[in-house]
C-alpha cells in the first residue's frame, strides 16, 4: 500500500505527463515492480457471446434544477439581478450613486420604484428623475457580482420610455470591484413610448466581482425596465443565451437526457409557488418573475436575493437539450405543492388546469407550427419541433393523494399521447412506508418509468449495489433519477465532493448498469452550484463568476456516459455478479457501434487488488486495451478551482494475454478498460 502511494506521490510532486502514464500504466499492468495484495487474484470472467440485455440511450443524463444559483446567477448568463425591478424588496441589487460616492444628493437626482405597467405580467419600473448635472447614477452589482472578461464584449440593453424633460443620455460602465472603469458605451433614450435601446460595450480586463454603473447626463425622468447584459460569448453566441463554459461541461458528458427544471422547484413552497412553464416562454419581458423556492428554504443558508426571472424558460431548456443531444424530460406539478413545507394540494375537481398544463406542453414540443402552442414555439424560431418522448408528473409526491392525481394525468395524456411516455415518482426516499405504499400502487398500474431518489451516505451506496439484481425484469422501467453520496448526512451544509462519495457512487452504478434492463435513466442531483450562492451540498459542477469545474463525482459521471456501451455482459466473480467480494464492484457492456467490451471496476478497498478478467466467448481479442481511472491519494480528496482536475481520468494502454487482462488495481480507484473483440 505503502508503495502505491508512492507511485501518485510522484504524480503529483514532480512528474511529467508522460511519467504520469507510465506510473499509471504500471499500477494497472500486473507489474512486479509493485507490491501486490497478498490475498488471492479475484478472478472475473466475462461471457462476450451472452448479452443480457439492451443498454438505452438514455442511460445516463443530466438533472437540472435552479438551485444554488444553477440558472439565474448561474447557467443563464444574465449579468443583471433583479433587471426588471420585480423582486420583493424592489431595489434589490440596485444602489443609488452620486459620483461613486454611495450617498445620495437628492438635489441631482432620484430613482422611484412605479407599479404601472411596461407589460400586466411585470409590472414595476423604475422612475429617474434628473434636476442637475451632478452626476446622478444607478448600481447593480450582479449576482455576486458581475463577471467580466478582457476581449470579451457585453450587449447592454433596456426598455426605457422619456416621461418628460430633455433626452438624458445614460452612460454605461462596466466597472472592477474597486469602480475603475472597463469598458463604457452610451444610449439615448427619447420619445414617450417604451422601447428597447443595445449597445455593446468590449471590456479592457478581467474581473470577478465587476458592476454595471449608469449615469445620467441631462435634465428629465426617464423610465428603465429590463436592465440587461449579457456577455456575448455565451453558448452558440445566442442573444438570451448560456454560460458556454458551463453548457460545455454537459455537452462533454454526452448525456441521454436532460432532466428539467427540478426537483422542488416544480412543486413550490406553496401552489402559487410551482413551477407553471407557460409563463416561462414568449417574449422576455412577458415573463412572470417569481421567488425561487430555495430562496427561503434553510435558514443555514439564506438567499434573500434568490428569485426566477424566467429568462431560462422551457423553450431555452428545450433547445438546451437539443444542443447536447440529450432526450428532453419535462417534469410538471401534479396539483400537489412540496410536502415538506406546505403540502398544499388542488381539490380533484380542480385539477384539469394542471393537466391541460401537460398535455399543451406536449404540443407547445411536438405540435404543427399551426397549433396553438406549436405556434408559438414556431415564434420563438424553432418550427421543427422538439421530439419530446417523455413527461414527469410530480417530482417527491407521496400517499394516496398523489396516486390520485397521477392516475387522473395519465388518462388525460395517454388518450391523447399514447406513445408519450409517463416518469411518476415514489417518493423523497429509496425504501420505508412512503417508498413500498407508492411502489405497490405504481406496479399495480403498470406505470411507464418510477423515478427513485437516493441521498445516503457512501456506505449506502455500497450495500445498494445489488439493489436492483431483483427487480421485476417485466415491471416498471426504473428512472434512478436523483443521488448522491454525503459525506456528512443529507442537506448537511458540510458535505463534501470527496473522492470516497464519488467512488461509492462508481461502485452503485455498477449495479445500476448491470440492471440496464429494468434501470433506463439514471442522474445525479443537484447538478450545479454557484460557490458563493450555494443552498445545497454536494453538486455535481460548482462555479464562479468566471470559472468552473467538475467535482470527482462529475468525473465518474462523465466516464458512465462516454462508456455506456449499448448491451449488458454478465460479468462474474464464481458464479455472481460483482458485488463488493474483496471491494472490487464491476459490471461490463459491449459497444456494437465500435466493437468492444467495455469494464467497469471499483477497487472499494484500500488494497491494491490484482485481478484476472477473462473475456469468454469472444473469438478474439485485440493486443491491447483503452483504459481510463481515476483515483486519489486520499478518500477525502476533492477537486477545487485552483486544481479542477486533480481527481480526474487519466488514460493509458493495458496488454492482452489473449483474451485475458491481469491488472493490479490501485486501492480506493476507479476503472474503465475498451478492448476490441470479434
Ligand atoms: O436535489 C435537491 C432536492 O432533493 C430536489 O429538489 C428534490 O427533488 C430532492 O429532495
Amino acid at each position: 500500500m505503502k508503495h502505491h502511494h508512492s507511485i501518485f506521490m510522484i504524480r503529483k510532486s514532480r512528474c511529467s505527463n508522460a511519467i504520469v502514464h507510465v506510473a499509471l500504466f504500471c499500477l494497472l499492468m500486473n507489474s512486479s515492480h509493485l507490491v501486490l495484495s497478498q490475498s488471492d487474484p479475484a478472478v472475473m470472467v466475462v461471457d462476450v457471446s451472452k448479452p443480457v440485455a439492451d443498454v438505452q440511450p438514455t442511460m445516463w443524463g443530466i438533472f437540472f434544477e435552479d438551485i444554488n444559483f444553477g440558472a439565474d446567477g448561474g447557467l443563464y448568463a444574465e449579468l443583471v439581478k433583479n433587471r426588471s425591478f420585480e423582486f420583493d424588496v424592489p431595489m434589490m441589487g440596485w444602489t443609488e450613486q452620486n459620483k461613486g460616492k454611495f450617498s445620495i444628493n437628492r438635489e441631482s437626482g432620484s430613482m422611484l420604484i412605479m407599479n404601472g405597467t411596461l407589460k400586466a405580467s411585470n409590472p414595476r419600473f423604475a422612475r429617474v428623475t434628473i434636476n442637475s448635472d451632478k452626476g446622478y447614477g444607478i448600481t447593480n452589482e450582479g449576482f455576486r457580482g458581475m463577471g467580466i472578461k478582457k476581449d470579451v464584449s457585453y450587449n447592454f440593453s433596456v426598455w426605457a420610455s422619456q416621461s418628460s424633460g430633455d433626452a438624458m443620455k445614460m452612460r454605461i460602465e462596466l466597472v472592477d470591484a474597486a469602480g475603475k472603469v472597463l469598458g463604457e458605451g452610451a444610449v439615448t433614450p427619447s420619445g414617450k413610448e417604451w422601447k428597447k435601446y443595445e449597445v455593446s460595450i468590449l471590456a479592457n480586463g478581467t474581473e470577478p466581482k465587476g458592476k454595471l454603473n449608469i449615469w445620467f447626463e441631462g435634465k428629465g425622468t426617464v423610465d428603465l425596465d429590463m436592465v440587461s447584459l449579457f456577455p456575448s460569448d455565451t453558448w452558440k453566441k445566442r442573444a438570451n443565451g448560456l454560460r458556454a463554459d458551463l453548457v460545455q461541461l454537459l455537452a462533454d458528458m454526452k448525456p441521454g437526457f436532460l432532466r428539467f427544471p427540478g426537483g422542488c422547484i416544480v412543486e413550490g413552497r406553496d401552489l402559487d409557488t410551482r413551477y407553471q412553464w407557460k409563463k416561462t416562454v414568449g417574449q422576455l419581458e412577458n415573463r412572470e418573475q417569481m421567488i425561487n423556492r430555495w430562496n427561503t428554504e434553510f435558514a443555514h443558508r439564506p438567499a434573500p436575493d434568490y428569485f426566477q426571472s424566467f429568462g431560462l424558460g422551457f423553450f431555452e431548456y428545450f433547445q438546451l437539450a437539443e444542443d447536447i443531444g440529450a432526450e428532453p424530460l419535462p417534469i410538471l406539478s401534479c396539483g400537489m405543492a412540496c410536502q415538506f413545507n406546505t403540502a398544499e394540494v388542488v381539490p380533484m375537481d380542480q385539477l384539469d388546469p394542471y393537466i391541460q398544463d401537460a398535455l399543451d406542453l406536449i404540443e407547445f414540443a411536438n405540435g404543427d407550427i399551426n397549433t396553438e402552442w406549436g405556434k408559438l414555439r414556431n415564434s420563438m424560431g424553432h418550427p421543427t419541433p422538439f421530439s419530446l418522448k417523455m413527461i414527469g408528473v410530480g417530482n417527491e409526491q407521496w400517499g394516496p393523494q398523489y396516486i390520485e392525481r397521477y392516475q387522473a394525468f395519465v388518462k388525460a395524456l395517454k388518450s391523447k399521447y399514447p406513445a408519450i411516455k409517463i416518469v411518476t415518482s415514489n417518493g423523497p426516499f429509496p425504501e420505508g412506508e412512503l417508498f413500498e405504499y407508492a411502489d405497490k400502487e405504481l406496479r399495480g398500474m403498470n406505470a411507464d418509468i418510477i423515478d427513485e431518489h437516493y441521498y445516503n451516505k457512501p456506505e449506502w451506496f455500497l450495500k445498494n449495489s445489488t439493489r436492483y439484481d431483483k427487480y421485476d425484469r417485466k415491471g416498471p422501467k426504473i428512472f434512478a433519477g436523483e443521488y448522491a453520496a454525503q459525506s456528512v448526512a443529507t442537506v448537511s451544509p458540510d458535505n463534501k465532493n470527496n473522492w470516497e462519495c464519488a467512488l461509492a457512487e462508481a461502485a452503485f452504478m455498477t449495479g445500476l448498469e448491470r440492471n440496464a434492463e429494468v434501470v433506463t435513466m439514471c442522474s445525479y442531483a443537484p447538478l450545479f452550484a454557484h460557490s458563493e450562492g450555494w443552498q445545497w451540498t454536494p453538486d455535481l459542477i460548482w462555479f464562479n463568476n468566471l470559472k468552473a469545474y467538475g467535482t470527482p463525482n462529475y468525473y465518474v459521471q462523465k466516464l458512465f456516459s462516454l462508456n455506456k456501451g449499448t448491451h449488458v455482459l454478465p460479468m462474474l466473480m464464481g458464479n455472481t455478479p460483482v458485488t463488493g467480494q474483496q471491494g472490487l464492484y464491476a459490471s461490463a457492456v459491449l459497444d456494437k457501434n465500435s466493437g468492444e467490451v467495455v469494464l467497469k471496476i471499483v477497487n472499494a478497498s484500500a488494497e491494491p487488488k490484482q485481478s484476472n478478467v477473462e473475456l469468454r466467448g469472444a473469438k478474439q481479442a485485440s493486443a491491447s486495451g483503452k483504459f481510463s481511472m481515476i483515483g486519489s491519494e486520499t478518500l477525502s480528496g476533492v477537486n477545487g478551482f485552483d486544481q479542477p482536475m486533480a481527481i480526474s481520468p487519466k488514460e493509458g494502454t493495458v496488454a492482452m494475454k489473449g483474451k485475458k487482462i491481469n491488472l493490479t488495481l490501485p486501492p480506493h480507484s476507479f476503472s474503465v478498460i475498451r478492448v476490441k473483440v470479434n
